[in-house]
């Protein structure tokens, strides 16, 4: 494992290659994801077994088997979803950081990784706005970071009514625009929808306001999730107005910003994301449109309000999607 003998120096040439070709294609093919599980079976069959394979064979297979059968997030052909677009230069570092099997597992082990993400971090919560307590962490996605950081915003909830208020129900006021990882989130959670329907599709503090007093019963509120940038048409919620109505009712406002929290970085659109600044919790999705590989970043910050039974610091969350990652910073 550790030496470099003759079918290692084959490996690195054959991958190396391959590699350089993947990254000069020019225009990337679109490829096509969807395949007859049959016919993949067919193709694969005998990989995995007690005989051994001879690499450049299994490379084989690799190009002509598996990667066409990926649809290619990266070709200029493919408008559907919103996947990844990675830069050339951010793929290129991701096969380094590949090559170096680098983890940020903790700071004890992984000091220089971690203050990497750190830096990119800042950097995310300086351009939001958030205070400078605020940290984060890069998780798998922004599915799992909605989820994190509901998971906080309901646990503040519980901490906030007390025992008083035993095994309450707690809802989260959503769009319905909101993306399907905040409703399976809820479910998860065992939280409830308190979906507030806008006719433009865009939430706004007014319309939450109405909601809330027509339900009349805001104390089972939790949170408020605003989108700065849903899925289906790029709005970006009333942030700021939706962030008054949270403070109001003393609840979380979490931002999903996974799609459209990029935009924060463009001065032509950056006063679209006023309110911001308040957000609780926010999530940014970094390979989308960050130009980051899916194994690039993914952050989310996570803030706890003050304890009233002491001050307490913002909590800090990284980690990096399919690296590992881990809770580096959760003080
Ligand atoms: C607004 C929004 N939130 C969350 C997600 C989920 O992100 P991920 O696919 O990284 O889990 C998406 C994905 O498109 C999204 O558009």
């Amino acid at each position: 494992m550790h030496s470099v003998d003759a079918v290692t120096e084959q490996m690195i040439r054959s991958v190396l290659a391959y590699a350089e070709n993947r990254l000069r294609l020019d225009p990337v093919p679109l490829d096509r994801g969807s395949r007859d599980p049959a016919e993949l079976d067919a193709a694969m069959a005998g990989l995995l077994g007690d005989e051994p394979h001879n690499a450049d064979q299994v490379l084989g297979v690799y190009a002509s088997v598996v990667a066409p059968a990926v649809i290619s997030a990266d070709s200029p052909r493919f408008l559907g979803f919103i996947p990844a677009a990675p830069t050339k230069a951010s793929l290129l570092f991701d096969m380094l950081v590949s090559c170096a099997s680098i983890q940020g597992t903790s700071w004890l082990e992984a000091a220089g990784a971690i203050h990497a993400e750190n830096q990119v971090l800042r950097l995310i919560a300086d351009t939001a706005g958030l205070p400078a307590a605020a940290g984060g962490c890069f998780v798998s996605g922004g599915s799992a970071a909605n989820l994190s950081a509901l998971v906080v915003a309901r646990e503040v909830a519980r901490r906030r009514a007390g025992p008083a208020a035993g095994e309450r129900r707690w809802r989260v006021v959503v769009s319905e625009d909101a993306h399907s990882s905040v409703l399976s989130t809820l479910r998860i959670l065992d939280v409830d929808a308190l979906t507030v329907h806008t006719a433009d599709h865009r939430l706004t503090g007014d319309a939450v306001r109405a909601a809330v007093a027509a339900d009349g019963d805001p104390g089972s509120l939790a949170a408020i999730v605003a989108t700065a940038g849903t899925t289906n048409a790029g709005i970006i919620d009333d942030l700021d107005g939706l962030a008054g109505v949270a403070r109001g009712l003393g609840v979380w406002f979490h931002v999903d910003g996974a799609y459209g929290g990029a935009g924060l970085f463009a001065p032509s659109v950056r006063a679209r994301y006023a309110g911001i600044e308040h957000a609780d919790s926010l999530v940014v999705d970094p390979h989308k449109w960050l130009f980051a590989p899916f194994d690039g970043v993914e952050s989310r910050r996570l803030r706890l309000p003050p304890d009233p039974a002491g001050a307490r610091a913002a909590a800090v969350v990284l980690a990096v999607r399919a690296r590992g990652g881990g809770l580096p910073r959760c003080d």
